[in-house]
């Protein structure tokens, strides 16, 4: 079960965190896999990761923001099984502290950036006859967390961009879900809390895994076994949903 022999998976963002689990998850079940990340440098260590178990990958550096360079990577990459729309970036602030230019950055990436990666995979995947997507939402495009207004209306435009496209392309054998986490432990989550919690590091960790009925964060590699599920033909009856994977946070908070 869950095998990806013979697929071809692009993961955005795959040097790190969530990414990085699932581009070395994905290279153990057989995938050959592409990671899109900024620079050749932050894909080092996931490829790495993925040589030292006799995978298959390639790193390709490119902005997902910038259509121009997302086109010229998926040409070379050429047709594909899967695609992972992974890449990300955090803000905190509120609306009346979220500058119209910090606004504009986070729609790039988290949403401009999906937009790339899917307008240019589309006919690589028909190359394959189909194949499927993943947009990393969130749960905070369910509740939308506090102190968070571009993140969670970035991650809103994912989850509606997931039903379009699983819409407009079931004809054509493209499943397209996406996969909503709460707080998973990632140098995403270290980084913001670092940033803007400097000197509370500990006590906002604490505050952040206590955020979770569960207790805790969710692991990189959690996110990854779902996200496997979710791309083996054995899920080959789902398409248009979201799955939040969020140790009780949506519906266990109150
Ligand atoms: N960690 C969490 O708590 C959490 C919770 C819910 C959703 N998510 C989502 O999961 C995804 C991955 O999060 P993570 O915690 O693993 O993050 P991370 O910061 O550890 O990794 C994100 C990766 O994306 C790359 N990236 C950022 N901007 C890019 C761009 N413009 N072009 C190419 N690559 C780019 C970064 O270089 C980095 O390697 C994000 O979409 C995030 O919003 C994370």
């Amino acid at each position: 079960m869950f095998s990806l022999q013979n697929k071809k998976a692009v993961v955005t963002g795959g040097g790190s965190g969530i990414g990085k689990a699932i581009s070395v998850l994905f290279a153990k079940q057989g995938a050959e896999v592409h990671i899109i990340e900024l620079t050749e440098e932050s894909a080092k260590t996931a490829v790495e990761e993925i040589q030292a178990i006799g995978g298959k990958v390639f790193s390709h550096a490119c902005n997902v923001a910038n259509q121009e360079e997302v086109l010229a990577t998926f040409e070379k990459i050429g047709n594909i099984n899967i695609l992972i729309n992974n890449a990300g970036i955090a803000h905190v602030g509120k609306v009346d502290t979220t500058p119209a230019a910090v606004f504009d950055r986070v729609m790039d990436v988290n949403v401009k950036g999906v937009y790339n990666c899917l307008f240019a995979a589309i006919p690589q995947l028909r190359l394959s006859n189909g194949g499927v997507i993943i947009n990393m939402a969130s749960i905070a495009a369910w509740v939308g967390i506090p102190d968070r207004f571009a993140y969670s209306t970035a991650k809103g435009a994912v989850m509606a961009m997931t039903l379009s496209v699983a819409k407009d392309y079931i004809k054509e054998n493209i499943r397209c879900n996406s996969i909503s986490p709460a707080r998973v432990h990632t140098p995403f989550v270290d980084g913001f809390i670092s940033k803007n919690y400097a000197g509370k590091e500990e006590e906002m960790f604490e505050k952040l895994s206590q955020s979770q009925p569960i207790g805790r964060m969710g692991k990189p590699d959690e996110i990854a076994a779902l996200a496997l599920y979710l791309c083996s033909d054995e899920a080959g009856f789902i398409t248009g949903s979201d799955y939040p994977i969020d140790g009780g946070f949506i519906k266990l908070n109150n």
